[in-house]
């Protein structure tokens, strides 16, 4: 459900007003944001300007999961290494297109958080001018030196230990968006001023949607009660509740942003070639299933709630179910076998 906002709010203030309202914060969270903005912004300015100047393409370059990693991607990474390094906010950073941990260099301090991130997510849709977008993931330190290196230790922690997360999508407007663990906030960019402007606060999504969002193109590889639950979605059902319409975008926040505003469930599930899924735990399931379960949502691996789940390396993969809630459940329920739910014809 959208909450139109017309009160006008920079994320600035409303970050600033929030770090009011926890007593004792010191500012340096509202520092790290501000850091992590400047970087969007380069890269929202990066993104509209691709077609333009010679970031489309393959680089010859792959990235840690053998894929090839475009030109925009490094630079997102890039832009965002440039602006987070010096600030003195982290001990650590982790990203999709570095194989390795990034450690903060010698000559900058170090601090309590610890910053996890997709550059650019999407990147088969860079050169088709389709959206893509930018997930980023943060956490408080666990090691207790507050002034050395973080560590692996600092970065495997399960998803429930967020204390903020969020995405960027880089459609027809820019939109982040963001939580910081009461409620989700959507702020749309307006580039003649250079800010983010609060447009939809505290953000539920509907229990149940009429879309389901999945490679289709998989589904020979899929578990035979995986195939089942799709059918049952394409199955019209007496009270006109199904058939769900298919939309598949092949950008995890895109599919997911449309998922969070009208309902419904985005599915990346596992499959004979992916034996655990295809996303990222660390810097795509984790900070989108912060965000949906903030906003009134579900995401599971199929079984476990994908917050409860301890990573075991930086890429490591998981199957995702996400969404609204009771078609999460539905989904869990019909791949435990339990199908048709509640009796109802299949
Ligand atoms: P990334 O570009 O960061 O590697 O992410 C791509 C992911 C995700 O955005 C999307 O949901 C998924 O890849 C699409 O995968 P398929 O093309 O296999 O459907
Ligand atoms: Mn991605
Ligand atoms: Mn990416």
């Amino acid at each position: 459900m959208r909450m139109r906002v017309s009160k006008l709010v920079t994320i600035e203030r409303h970050i600033a007003e929030e770090e009011h309202a926890h007593k004792g914060a010191s500012g340096e969270f509202s520092r790290l944001m501000r850091d992590m903005l400047l970087a969007i912004r380069l890269i929202s300015r990066d993104v509209r300007r691709a077609g333009l100047n010679d970031v489309l393409g393959i680089t010859d370059g792959t990235n840690v999961h053998g894929e090839q990693v475009k030109k925009l991607d490094m630079l997102a990474h890039d832009t965002i290494f440039r602006a987070m390094d010096h600030g003195g906010h982290l001990c650590v950073m982790a990203s999709e297109e570095s194989e390795e941990l990034i450690m903060i260099p010698p000559e900058y301090a170090r601090g309590k958080y610890v910053l996890l991130f997709d550059p650019l997510d999407g990147s088969s849709n860079i050169d088709v001018n389709v959206t893509i977008g930018t997930i980023f993931s943060i956490y408080h330190r666990v090691t207790p030196d507050y002034v050395g290196d973080g560590t692996l230790e600092d970065v495997l922690q399960p998803g429930s230990r967020q204390i903020a997360a969020g995405y960027v999508c880089y459609g027809s407007s820019t939109q982040l968006v963001y939580t910081t663990g009461n409620g989700v906030d959507i702020f749309t960019y307006d580039p003649t001023i250079g800010e983010f402007l609060l447009s939809d606060e505290k953000i539920q999504m509907p229990n149940r949607g009429k879309c389901y969002s999945v490679n289709e193109g998989n589904s020979s590889k899929w578990d035979d009660n995986l195939k089942k639950y799709i059918d049952y979605l394409k199955t019209p059902s007496a009270d006109k509740r199904r058939p769900y319409s298919l939309r598949y975008v092949g950008t995890s926040i895109a599919d997911l942003h449309r998922t969070i505003m009208y309902g419904g469930i985005f599915m990346y599930p596992a499959d004979k070639s992916n034996p655990k899924g295809k996303l990222r735990m660390m810097y795509e399931c984790n900070p989108l299933a912060m965000i949906v379960e903030q906003a009134g949502g579900m995401a599971s691996d199929g079984v476990h709630r994908i917050l409860d789940k301890r990573p075991g390396s930086i890429h490591e993969r998981s199957p995702l179910f996400i969404g609204s809630k009771d078609d999460v459940l539905e989904a869990e329920a019909f791949l435990r076998g339990e199908f048709p739910p509640g009796g109802e014809e299949a």
